[in-house]
Order: structure tokens, then C-alpha cells, then sequence
């Protein structure tokens, strides 16, 4: 459920109308709800209410200041994925204690500002990154607690592009070697074991997976533990899917994903993390364009608007479904046709449906895409030199611009001539 509703045959975002914001900012933007938000963070809060547990935003997915204090005011964690995220998440006034660090490639730097800086636990995908981890810790007098992230050799049977917990995927130690790799944390004079790390994948549908990893990681928890390590967290990584159509996907919800932590894991007495994105943000957000173009192609129409893939890269990278939909209402007896809809930029990917029934459109009429909120603006890219697009943050009947346009002087003027050149 989120707060974009049609009122009196106008879309609005919670309770403002969305051609008041079009007026005034310009279109494309991105256009986030804070009861949506909201709602999705307490939905994860209530489904592990009976277990120690902390919700960590994966900040990937939407990484705004404005969302980042929203939900950090609510007692959620963040789970970064680079030095530029540890930042982002350490100015919206989140502590270094509820900072998970995670991602298979964190540099020296990286490791050094966030042991200076506070964290809750680095989770480590190599017996290499281990090593040097330790080798930063120990030049800083400091100890880095962390968690080894394990592969489980599960498929998460979602997109080929966002599976990680398969053998061939590049993430996490491989469950067989985990003990020896345990072994070696615990012998390295930086480290300090607190807990074990998984994440199979983003946009599951099925709960079955996660239930497979997660038992993996039981008999692994009781296994390290005979070994005598101190396992008292387990992080159990993102993934949970959304509807992304209306209609005909049903997820598994929160609250069914907490009842399975409780079951697999409720016994072992830990502190459970999750790191979920697009369960909180996905469809808390969304883009709002306006028709530029009706063109009458040979045997298809197509409608062109003026948000393009570089705004929303997600269908023309992941083959993606996006609902679009028109911000005043189609009655049901408004006749629909198939269109193509696509953005300006310069190549027949940038394509976000093909064939979509829509009802008849011109051009200033503003078409909205719906979930839109996760791994939307922060994928976005200034290709063709269109600049990154406005994000509008809406509360109640009040909204604010929380990123701005860029200016094409802004843009411009951050090449730097070489002296040959001036
Ligand atoms: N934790 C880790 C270690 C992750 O790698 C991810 C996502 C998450 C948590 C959050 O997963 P979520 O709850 O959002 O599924 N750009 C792609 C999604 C990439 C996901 C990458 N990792 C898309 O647009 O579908």
C-alpha cells in the first residue's frame, strides 16, 4: 500500500495534488512519500518486534538526506556500501553504531574513516579483506567488530543481475570455507568476531530461499559457536520483493518474512539485522513526467516523454516493469491504446514499455511511474547531458524540494580544461 491515490480524479502524493508540484518544480522529478516510508520501516519494525533486532536501510536503494533523517528519526540503522554512503549516512545524523559497512571491495580509506568514525560491524566477504582490515585496525589502536558474509550457494530465483548467493556470484566467502576463515579472524589481532552476514539477492518473491539460507546459517551459527567464536548477531542481509504491477504479484509480506526469522532462527538467541531497500522505498517513490510527443509510428504510436532511461535506468537494464499511469484519472470508459512509451535520449533502449495500453494522452499531460522510489534516482546518470532530475519530499499536505535541479552551468563547468587547451 502507499500514499499516491487518485482524489477527485487527480493523483496526489499524500495529501498534495501532483500538478501543484509539477507547476512549480518542473518535470521530470522524483516524488517521495513520507507516510510511505514510514509505513514500510514499522511494517519490518513490527514483524521482528519479538526479537532483538535492528532494521538497517540499505541506502543503495535511495540515499537522500531528507529520507535518510526520516528514517534514521524513526531508530532505523543504515547499511552502506562505500566510503560516500558511510558519509551520507553519518551527515543525515545517524551514529556509527547503527552503520553496517558491506560490499566486496572496501578500500584501506574506506575501512580507516569508518573505524575513526564509529561502526557497528564491517560484514567482510574475504579472507583477504580480513587481513587488511585487521592490518587498518591495528594501525588506528582500534579493534573492527565484523561478521563474515557468507555465500550459502543459494538461488534466490530472481533477476540474473541480482542474485548474489549463488557459488558463481563474486559475494561472500563460500559456506564450506567459513570455519577456516573464522579461524583466521579470530587469530587476527584487529578483528573481533560478533556475527555472521547474508545476502542472497534483491526482489524475491518467495519466501523458500531466504528459508534455505537462513538455515544454512543456523547450523553454521551452532557450528562456529562449538568452535568457540561469540556469535551473537546474525545480519540477515535485503531482498524482499514488491508488487511492482498491481495486480498479479503478491510478495510474501513483512510480517510472513519476521514469522520465518522467528521460526529458523528464533532459538539461537541473536541479535537479528536486516538490511532491506526496496521494501521501504520502492514504492514510497515515484517519477513524474510529461508527454512531449505523441508520434504516429508505421504500425505502432509512440509516446515520448521527457524522462528518459538516464533518469530511471531500471527497464532498460533489468528488462524492468514499471506501472504508468496518467495523473488525471481515465474513467473506465475512456478508450485505451497501445503505445510505446519511451524518453529523448538517443538509443532504442531507452524504452519503458512497449505495446502498454494507455488511455489518449497529449502533449503537457503529466504520466506518472510508480514504484520509482528504490534504485531510481540514485542510478541515474546525466547522459545526453540531461541534468539529474529534482526530488520532492511530500508530508501531509506540505512538500519540499530536497535536491535541486542542477543548473547546465553546474554541470558544464566541472570539466576543467587541461593548460594546452585554455
Ligand atoms: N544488502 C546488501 C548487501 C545488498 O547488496 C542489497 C542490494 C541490499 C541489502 C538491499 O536489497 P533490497 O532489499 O533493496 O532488495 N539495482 C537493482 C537492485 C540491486 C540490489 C543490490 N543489492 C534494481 O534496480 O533492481
Amino acid at each position: 500500500m502507499d500514499h499516491f491515490q487518485y482524489k477527485n480524479g487527480i493523483l496526489h502524493a499524500e495529501d498534495v495534488p501532483l500538478p501543484d508540484i509539477a507547476a512549480a518544480v518542473g518535470t521530470p522529478f522524483y516524488c517521495y512519500s513520507t507516510a510511505t516510508l514510514t509505513r514500510h520501516f514499522r511494517l519490518f519494525e513490527e514483524a521482528l518486534s519479538g526479537m532483538n533486532h535492528l532494521v538497517c536501510f540499505a541506502i543503495k536503494s535511495l540515499s537522500n538526506q531528507a529520507i535518510l533523517r526520516t528514517l534514521g528519526d524513526l531508530g532505523a540503522g543504515m547499511d552502506v556500501v562505500s566510503g560516500g554512503e558511510y558519509r551520507r549516512a553519518l551527515a543525515a545524523g545517524i551514529p556509527g553504531e547503527r552503520i553496517v559497512f558491506s560490499g566486496v571491495g572496501k578500500t584501506r580509506d574506506e575501512m580507516g574513516f569508518a573505524l575513526a568514525h564509529g561502526i557497528r560491524q564491517f560484514n567482510v566477504e574475504s579472507a583477504e579483506e580480513l587481513r587488511v582490515l585487521s592490518g587498518v585496525a591495528t594501525t588506528l589502536g582500534a579493534v573492527a567488530p565484523i561478521t563474515l558474509r557468507v555465500n550459502p550457494d543459494v538461488d534466490a530465483k530472481t533477476h540474473e543481475k541480482i542474485a548474489t548467493g549463488r557459488k558463481e556470484d563474486k559475494f561472500g566467502v563460500p559456506i564450506s570455507q567459513a570455519r577456516e576463515i573464522y579461524r583466521l579472524a579470530a587469530s587476527l589481532p584487529g578483528i573481533e568476531v560478533v556475527g555472521v552476514d547474508v545476502h542472497i539477492g534483491s526482489q524475491l518473491t518467495d519466501l523458500a530461499p531466504f528459508e534455505a539460507a537462513f538455515t544454512k546459517i543456523a547450523d553454521l551459527t551452532r557450528l562456529l559457536r562449538a568452535d568457540g567464536h561469540s556469535i551473537r548477531r546474525l545480519d540477515l542481509g535485503g531482498g524482499l520483493g514488491i508488487p511492482y504491477t498491481r495486480s498479479n504479484e503478491t510478495p510474501p509480506l513483512p510480517m510472513e518474512y519476521g514469522a520465518m526469522i522467528q521460526r529458523v532462527l528464533g532459538d539461537l538467541d541473536v541479535e537479528i539485522e536486516i538490511e532491506p531497500g526496496r521494501l521501504i522505498s520502492g514504492n514510497a517513490g515515484i517519477l513524474v513526467a510529461s508527454v512531449l510527443y505523441l508520434k504516429k509510428g508505421e504500425g505502432r504510436d509512440f509516446l515520448i516523454l521527457d524522462g528518459a532511461m538516464n533518469d530511471l535506468i531500471r527497464p532498460a537494464m533489468y528488462g524492468a516493469y514499471h506501472d504508468i499511469v496518467p495523473v488525471v484519472e481515465a474513467t473506465a470508459a475512456v478508450e485505451q491504446s497501445p503505445v510505446d512509451i519511451v524518453g529523448p535520449v538517443c538509443e532504442s533502449g531507452d524504452t519503458f514499455a512497449k505495446g502498454r495500453d494507455m488511455p489518449p494522452l497529449v502533449p503537457g499531460d503529466l504520466v506518472v511511474f510508480r514504484s520509482a522510489g528504490a534504485y531510481g534516482a540514485v542510478m541515474a546518470s546525466e547522459y545526453n547531458t540531461r541534468p539529474l532530475i529534482p526530488e520532492v519530499l511530500v508530508k501531509n499536505d506540505q512538500y519540499a524540494v530536497i535536491r535541486a535541479r542542477p543548473s547546465f552551468d553546474e554541470i558544464i563547468n566541472r570539466d576543467t580544461l587541461p593548460k594546452w587547451l585554455r
